[in-house]
């Protein structure tokens, strides 16, 4: 089993959805797969049924979509940095040209409102602010209120985010944030093989893409959205992932996978965000079962516990070795990740997202249990 923070493990009625026919991406069957899936990605976005926000799909990974949105926005941007992944988007914005500031905070940590409040008064304005909420690298997750109530002081300021490890597995209220463009790739918390990658757009997001100059073709936001509505995607679109991702939101909104057999595609609006509302209730189970089996046998997550993602755990190796403690899971057939970067030795991360459920994990955590003595320092 993966429990890797991403990817993470495909149900085998999905990876079914990857082995059928292919269509033309230029015909009724293709309009047909999107109408399917726009509705789910909605549902998940938090979009209310009147927004003027857009959704798409485009076949690229994560970091594409963290380039396309920096060619939707002006050269000033603002980088919450905390950790290897936010570190990358401000890298994307450095090689674009852009001229990106950022805020440091340390590993397990999160940039406090108050520094960004002051940035954005010092040295703004700023045409956008990148946040990645869920730092896969340390299992931090910011909560999305702290930025989006200090960008409020700041309307010329567009909220750029990252969800990549979040979407799927934690609610999402796009417009309620004042969210301007998100994005999140299908091999996280949505259960997906790796390979597309699935955004949303504000209605200002899209006016001032348009009236900038954009340096680009295949990561061209507009044309990845307007592609998505026009139901012509720019190039040959990554069909067997499309299909499992319409399978994927509608088995969601029936329940899926707790519970089994829902008859898909006939529940009603309400039904299917309790069964969003539902899967995140897991993830946050999963969330505390981890933190209470580590307090049980003295192990600390690496971030405070207000910051503590519910979907990655990151958690300080105490007296285990974490290199003898991957190597002997992986014998046992079970994959986690040891520390990433500069926490390498010192963390192991457990992604806990997905179609995964409390009793694979409390299995998963036993196995720890039984190995303890074998896996010290
Ligand atoms: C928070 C975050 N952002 C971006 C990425 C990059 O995504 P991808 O690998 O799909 O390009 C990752 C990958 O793990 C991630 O965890």
């Amino acid at each position: 089993m993966l429990w890797i923070p991403g990817p993470t493990e495909v149900r085998p009625a999905i990876l079914a959805e990857c082995a059928k026919p292919q269509i033309s991406h230029r015909g009724k069957e293709m309009d047909a797969l999107s109408e399917r899936i726009d509705p789910g990605l909605r549902l998940a976005f938090g979009l209310a049924p009147s927004s003027t926000a857009r959704v798409a799909v485009h076949t690229t990974s994560g970091t594409g979509l963290m380039e396309a949105a920096l060619h939707g926005v002006g050269a000033k941007t603002l980088h919450l940095v905390n950790g290897a992944f936010s570190k990358r988007w401000y890298d994307v914005a450095v090689a674009l040209g852009k001229r990106a500031t950022k805020l440091d905070a340390p590993l397990g940590s999160t940039v406090a409102p108050e520094r960004i409040a002051r940035a954005l008064a010092e040295h703004g304005p700023f045409d956008a602010l990148c946040l990645t909420v869920n730092e896969t690298a340390t299992g931090v997750r910011t909560p999305l209120g702290d930025v989006a109530s200090v960008l409020r002081a700041a309307p010329e300021t567009l909220f750029l985010a990252d969800l990549v490890s979040y979407f799927g597995g934690a609610p999402v209220d796009f417009d309620v944030h004042g969210l301007d463009f998100a994005f999140a790739s299908s091999q996280k918390a949505l259960a997906l093989p790796p390979g597309i990658a699935i955004c949303c757009a504000s209605a200002r997001y899209v006016e001032r893409a348009r009236a900038i100059p954009r340096r680009s073709y295949y990561l061209d936001p507009l044309r990845i959205l307007d592609g998505h509505a026009e139901r012509a995607t720019l190039a040959t679109p990554c069909l067997p992932l499309y299909f499992a991702l319409a399978k994927q939101l509608e088995d969601i909104a029936a329940g899926a996978p707790a519970a089994s057999g829902g008859a898909l595609g006939t529940l009603s609006g309400d039904a299917a965000r309790g069964a969003w509302r539902e899967r995140f209730a897991k993830h946050a189970r999963m969330h505390a079962l981890l933190v209470a089996w580590a307090r049980g046998r003295g192990l600390e997550l690496l971030p405070e516990e207000r910051l503590q993602s519910p979907t990655v755990s990151c958690v300080k190796r105490g007296p285990l070795d974490v290199e003898k403690l991957c190597k002997a899971l992986a014998k046992r057939g079970e994959t986690i990740s040891n520390g990433y970067g500069d926490l390498k030795g010192q963390t192991f991360r457990i992604g806990h997202m997905g179609d995964h459920d409390e009793a694979g994990l409390a299995k998963l955590l036993r196995l720890v249990d039984e190995l303890w003595p074998t896996v010290l320092a």
